[in-house]
């Protein structure tokens, strides 16, 4: 099985989550009522930290499988494999999740193969069915089994969109970086450093924010932020700190990095 697929059971613990909104109501809904969701947004801003933090509070196992262009519908259902010298069928999360209930998150669902879709039409409308053609079984999901899927729009290409088949198979919430006081206290508590020191962070990255589009694929993400805090939490100077965790990461043209430069100065002062 693919190595990108990750079997996750949360523990007492909840990973921290701060809302933005009404996010977690919606998915608390949308699991009371079988409902799938579908997350998109900007890489970085928090999708994945909410699901995990959703399937903890919860109290239900958690399946990831970070989708890529070469993710089948057998690396979500399973296959036979040879062990001891046997046949044998191993599920793959999404028919865990489907048989023993629980959360099944595909990340970056766009870039998997088109037969996952027909994987997941049966599943995510009011049949809630995973027909297993290679085991002949018609797995119905129970009620604790929950799909949710996200993308970031900005990155793909029109032929990586979802089809409206697909899309309206699903409640949706679009996900964007939090507001600056969010996001001061997000990176407060996920690195320990200091309310000055987040603030010009979260300065900084509102003034690239507003670049994007113009010179940079994608804006600095809250994940670049939590970065760059570890580096000053550790001692790093603030000057190598913005290079290897902003300004580096954002972008590999001469000219764009100048500009970034010169305008965190101006924000630092
Ligand atoms: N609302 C939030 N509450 C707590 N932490 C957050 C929040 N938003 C972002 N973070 C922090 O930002 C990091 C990156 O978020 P996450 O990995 O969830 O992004 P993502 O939206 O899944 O990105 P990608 O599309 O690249 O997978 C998290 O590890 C977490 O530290
Ligand atoms: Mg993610």
């Amino acid at each position: 099985m693919s190595s990108a697929l990750k079997e996750f059971t949360p523990k007492a613990d909840v990973p921290f989550y701060q809302a933005t909104g009404h996010e977690e109501q919606l998915f608390e809904t949308a699991w009371q009522r079988k409902l799938p969701l579908l997350l998109k947004g900007p890489t970085g801003c928090g999708k994945t930290r909410f699901v995990s933090h959703m399937a903890a509070k919860l109290g239900v196992p958690l399946y990831t499988v970070s989708c890529h262009d070469d993710l089948t519908a057998a690396d979500l259902t399973g296959r036979y494999l040879i062990k001891g010298g046997e046949t044998v069928w191993v599920d793959g999360p999404l028919t865990r999740a489907v048989r023993h209930g629980g959360i099944c998150y595909l990340d970056e669902v766009v870039e998997a193969r088109k037969d996952v879709t027909v994987v997941l039409h049966p599943l995510t409308d009011d049949r809630r069915l995973l027909p297993l053609d290679r085991t002949g079984e018609l797995l119905e999901a129970p009620d604790n089994f929950m799909l949710v899927v996200s993308y970031n729009p900005g990155y793909q290409n029109l032929l990586k969109q979802l089809k409206p088949s697909t899309r309206q198979r699903f409640l949706a919430a679009e996900f964007d970086f939090p507001d600056a006081r969010t996001e001061t206290d997000i990176l407060m508590r996920e690195t320990g450093i200091d309310h000055d020191a987040a603030e010009i962070l979260v300065r900084i990255a509102g003034a690239i924010r507003n670049l994007a589009g113009v010179d940079l694929e994608e804006a600095a993400s809250t994940r670049l932020l939590i970065y760059c805090a570890t580096l000053l939490k550790a001692g790093v100077s603030f000057d190598d700190a913005v290079k290897a965790a902003i300004v580096e990461p954002l972008s590999d043209d001469a000219d764009i990095k100048a500009g970034l430069h010169e305008a965190i100065g101006i924000i630092r002062g």
